[in-house]
């Protein structure tokens, strides 16, 4: 077959610099002002947005992949979620160190310009929020939600809503977590199918001290009684067993994956987290307590929403509930066979 001929390829049109560097307008120059750091405003303002665009391109394939009925255990697939996962973790370390390159604006450059950018604001950036609601924070628990809907066009309002209406990272995980095998199959229990989570309840009651004992009301709505759980749960009662399951059992090869992928989502909550913080200093540091330009209460509005703000709180929780491996119920031999891949 015969080759198509391609146009040589040229650096600057793949990139299409010519859009991008020609995409710095500042506010100062249009008014005829200096304002020496509004470029350096802009250009890192850019840079988020463009890494926003490649988080929100690796969370809509892991969610692809999550979407799907089934994924079998020993598939690409987990692996290429991990992969992508930790390759967001590692956009976010970038992003919380590039605040340290705009703190070198001190707060009397910032206010060369600063009130020529009201009513505009970091907090219209419709690609953050879509991050959030991908990874599955929903409406109901965004932190000062009138005013949200208040700084935004009825576009952006839309951009938003969808991406809240799509199935997130965390119920697709939820599900996925559901369909884990292991701990409900009368394959590998037989008779004693259930017996798992009663030993492991006893084993948990007797590791606690007399202080620990209200946890116990916590471990039985989480994993017993769902309906004595004060507020709504992502996680099932399944789900939430079978995430406990994969950290208890981390070691056994069939999970290692698994419990990386658990892991590397906490990672994400704890970078999103680190970059929020940075932010909040950040922004300390240049108007102290002065409200935003978006009109927020600036510090504190920040405050309320890196607090209220995790997505993958119910997985960090789990951890209360571990116990030492010497305590752990033994499992099936049919069962440590199939986590080791040797059946
Ligand atoms: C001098 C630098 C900055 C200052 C003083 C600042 C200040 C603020 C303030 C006060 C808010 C609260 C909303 C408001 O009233 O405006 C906010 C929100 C926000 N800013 Fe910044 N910001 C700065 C730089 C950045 C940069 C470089 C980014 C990167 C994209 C960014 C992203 C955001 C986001 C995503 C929010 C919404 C956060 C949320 O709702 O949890 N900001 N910013």
């Amino acid at each position: 077959m015969e080759r198509k001929e391609r146009k040589p390829v040229y650096y600057s049109e793949y990139l299409q610099l010519d859009k991008i560097l020609n995409a710095q307008q500042p506010e100062s120059a249009k008014e005829g002002l200096r304002a020496d750091d509004e470029m350096l405003f802009i250009i890192i303002h850019q840079a988020y947005e463009l890494w926003f665009k490649q988080i929100l391109h690796e969370l809509s394939i892991v969610r692809g992949i999550f979407s799907q009925p089934n994924i079998e255990n020993n598939a690409p697939d987990i692996h290429n979620s991990v992969h992508r996962l930790k390759r967001i973790c590692g956009i976010l370390e970038v992003a919380v160190m590039q605040m340290g390159i705009l703190e070198t604006m001190t707060p009397l450059d910032f206010l060369d310009f600063r009130d020529l950018l009201r009513p505009a604001s970091g907090f219209q950036s419709i690609q953050f929020k879509m991050i959030e609601a991908s990874l599955g924070l929903k409406y109901d628990q965004r932190h000062g939600k009138a005013y949200y809907l208040s700084q935004l066009t009825a576009a952006d309002v839309d951009r938003v809503k969808q991406a809240e209406s799509e199935l997130s990272l965390l119920v697709l995980l939820d599900r996925w977590l559901a369909r884990m095998p292991f701990v409900n199959n009368p394959e590998y229990w037989g008779d004693h199918v259930g017996s798992f989570w009663n030993r492991y309840r006893d084993a948990y009651v007797a590791s606690l001290s007399e202080a620990e004992m209200q946890n116990l009301k916590v471990f039985d709505a989480i994993f017993i009684n769902q309906e004595q759980y004060p507020g709504d749960r992502s996680f099932s009662v399944e789900a939430s067993r079978n995430a406990m399951f994969i950290m208890l059992y981390r070691d056994q090869p069939l999970l290692q994956l698994p419990y990386e992928l658990l892991s590397t989502l906490l990672e994400i909550d704890e970078q999103l987290s680190m970059w929020r913080h940075r932010h909040i200093h950040m922004v300390q540091r240049t108007i102290g307590k002065r409200v935003g330009t978006g009109g927020s209460t600036g510090a504190e509005y920040l405050r309320g929403a890196a607090d209220s703000h995790y997505v993958f709180k119910e997985l960090a929780e789990l951890t209360s509930f571990l116990l030492p491996r010497n305590m752990l119920p033994e499992l099936p031999t049919s069962l440590v066979g199939d986590l080791g891949y040797r059946r």
